[in-house]
């Protein structure tokens, strides 16, 4: 639960873009001073730019959140500006399509490195200072429906997602069992319309496409491309998908959902993973 909105510090790694800007203007329109962080500086210091005009001390960092020392930089220029730290939103993430055997070794590293190691190392780096101060902190990790069920398609997507939320059931576990003032929850939403698609931009230097590598430049690769805008068009609005995270900071929720559209895949995998019998069929079900 978190409603203390006004002058909260708030800081969202991926808020440049997409689901982490809508969250970072989110805040900004309920009073909070907000910290944009991604690794496109320009378009993080363009986003702060906006969040500003609403009135919120918001400023940009630039950095790879899937890089340890680069988080502790973000830490330290967080504290520097404002000295403490209200909420930690874990939105960066990437993805990688193909299947488990022709997928680069490369995009598998890419992919857990962004969407699981950034969220370990930036509560590495936050949670001390969070516990230090002995006032309400909040942490929000954005994972995915793709971190409660798995489909065919993606698996280094899928299994980083669900890496992701056993991480974030971990972190809540353990801040209930030190009593700690920090509420952690994970945002789970299924398809949202974004230019994730174009995920392929947001690589570090490290996991750059080179012209050289074929994978990249077949039809096959164009056609996932486009797939996945094709999933992510017919996706829920960004604004309404956030929207459901601002409810739910009202309330004691962990788990955050924004459609009810995958409760029944849910039910069903529970049972199948209960009984251990096989994965259920998402396509069977819809
Ligand atoms: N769009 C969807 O359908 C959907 C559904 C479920 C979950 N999600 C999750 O929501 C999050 C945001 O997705 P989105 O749709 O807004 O994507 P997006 O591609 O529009 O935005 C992602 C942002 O993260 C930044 N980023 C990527 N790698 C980074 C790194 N290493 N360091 C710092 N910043 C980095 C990008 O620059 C970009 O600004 C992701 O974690 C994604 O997995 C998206």
């Amino acid at each position: 639960m978190f409603t203390a909105f006004e002058k909260a510090k708030v800081v969202v790694t991926g808020g440049a873009n997409g689901i982490g800007k809508t969250i970072a203007l989110g805040f900004a329109k309920r009073g909070s001073d907000v910290a944009i962080v991604d690794i496109h500086g320009d378009e993080a210091e363009a986003a702060a730019a906006e969040l500003r005009a609403l009135g919120s001390d918001a400023f940009a960092i630039t950095a790879d959140v899937s890089v340890l020392e680069q988080c502790g930089m973000v830490f330290d220029t967080v504290m520097k500006k404002f000295g403490r730290v209200d909420v930690l939103v874990n939105d960066a993430g990437v993805s990688a399509l193909s299947d488990v055997e022709h997928i680069p070794e490369k995009d598998i590293r890419w992919v857990y490195e962004t969407n699981v190691y950034s969220h370990w190392f930036m509560m590495q780096k936050f949670l001390p200072q969070m516990r230090a101060q002995k006032t309400h902190c909040q942490i929000i990790n954005v994972c995915s429906i793709a971190g409660l069920i798995s489909m065919n398609g993606a698996p280094a997507y899928f299994s980083s997602k669900h890496a992701a939320v056993a991480l974030s059931e971990c972190v809540y576990k353990q801040m209930r069992a030190e009593n700690a003032d920090i509420d952690v929850s994970v945002f789970c939403p299924g398809y949202v319309k974004t230019e994730m698609h174009l995920t392929d931009r947001h690589r570090p230097e490290r996991f750059a496409i080179r012209d050289d590598e074929p994978y990249y430049h077949t039809e096959e690769y164009a056609k996932f491309v486009a797939f996945n805008k094709y999933l992510l068009d017919n996706g829920n609005d960004v604004e309404t998908a956030v929207d459901s995270i601002f409810k739910a900071l009202e309330k004691d929720q962990f788990y955050i959902l924004d459609t009810p559209k995958y409760e029944r895949l849910l039910c069903e995998q529970g049972v199948f993973e209960a009984e251990k019998v096989r994965p259920v069929d998402y396509y069977t079900l819809n």
